[in-house]
């Protein structure tokens, strides 16, 4: 007998879907599973104002097949320049969730982020105000900060400085890759929650170096090592409520991986409801998938439930593809060639 898992449809906090033919590639991978998905703003000409989001997200709409229920949410790229009046506009837009801080050079197409949270002062006042939530890449760019420790330095210089001048401002610290993250995000107050990636709770540093150098496990924050991994892993699995799914997967071609200079970003979207129900059965813990999954986002970011169920197979023989078709280049997702036990 198959076993099956039941649980409300999953949402995606954290996804990275480019755009144009690149988008169309990948859209409807999340959509196929995911009830919604909160998209990130770090397109090559980023999405700074609600009118950009809205075009944006009728963009990714087009790309979704007709009978597709899958709601695309947006997000800001908090500039130097956002103006403290677009967190009124995109809280009546219903449709932007949150504005999202890049540091300046901390990741792909994040050139145009802050250079410090100061330059942005009356804007997060705003959404203080308001109840708008900051999403955070929490990483220094301080070159002289080790890559290993960027997020903790982060934590430490900058996110509790943050935290202390606007103590009701809503955050999601995206992507945790350190125990000190999941440290700082437990206790924190309730204002402050904290999103996890499937290839963080699958990756260390060593998978990522030893043997050869992977390009496909490579992104920001880069994976850590196997205690912060295994302190993921129990927040995760924990059901705290601050702790929530958001697989930042970010597409980019292979021959942008596999190269000299090798692009930042995990794909993971097509399978990701599959790994992190491997990772949460592994670990003893299936019970806990649905509130990671399903519920802890929606009620950050105050939104209703999904209402629609999925029903996960525990078929042994899912094999997420090696290659996938990514417009006119290609695309190798997490894990590729491999057999998930869960299908999603
Ligand atoms: O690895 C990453 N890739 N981390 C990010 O923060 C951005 C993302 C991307 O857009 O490719
Ligand atoms: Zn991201």
């Amino acid at each position: 007998m198959t076993d099956t898992l039941t649980i409300t449809q999953p949402d995606d906090w954290h996804l990275h879907l480019r755009d144009g033919a690149y988008m169309a590639a990948v859209v409807n991978n999340s959509a196929r599973c995911f009830g919604r998905a909160l998209v990130m703003p770090n397109l090559a000409d980023p999405i700074r104002t609600v009118a950009d989001a809205a075009k944006y997200r009728e963009r990714i709409m087009r790309a979704l097949p007709p009978k597709s229920t899958f709601e695309p949410l947006m997000t800001l790229y908090l500039t130097a320049e956002t103006p403290a009046s677009e967190v009124d506009v995109a809280l009546k837009s219903g449709f932007v969730l949150a504005v999202k801080l890049f540091p300046a050079g901390a990741t792909t197409l994040s050139d145009s982020g802050l250079q410090s949270w100061r330059e942005a002062i009356p804007v997060l006042e705003s959404m203080q105000k308001s109840g708008m939530v900051l999403s955070i890449h929490g990483e220094v760019t301080d070159p002289e900060v080790d890559i290993f420790d960027r997020e903790k330095v982060f934590i430490d210089r900058v996110l509790t400085k943050l935290v202390d001048a606007f103590p009701g401002l809503r955050i999601v610290l995206e992507h945790l890759s350190t125990k000190e993250a999941v440290s700082f995000v437990e206790a924190a107050g309730e204002n402050v929650a904290g999103t996890i990636t499937a290839h963080h709770l699958l990756l260390n540093r060593n998978d990522l170096l030893v043997g050869g150098i992977k390009p496909h496990f490579y992104c920001l924050p880069i994976v850590k090592t196997e205690q912060d991994r295994q302190a993921l892993l129990k927040a995760a699995t924990s059901g705290n409520s601050k702790f929530f799914l958001g697989t930042d997967s970010a597409p980019h071609p292979r021959s942008e991986k596999e190269a000299a200079i090798g692009k930042a970003g995990i794909y993971s979207a097509g399978h990701a409801i599959s790994l992190y129900a491997d990772l949460f059965d592994s670990a003893g813990e299936l019970d806990k998938l649905e509130g990671f999954a399903s519920f802890y986002g929606a009620d950050f970011y105050r939104l209703p439930r999904n209402t629609t169920k999925v029903t996960l197979e525990k078929s042994n023989s899912e094999v997420i593809p090696a290659v996938l078709d990514y417009h006119d280049q290609e695309l190798i997702p997490l894990k590729g060639g491999e057999t998930v036990n869960w299908k999603g």
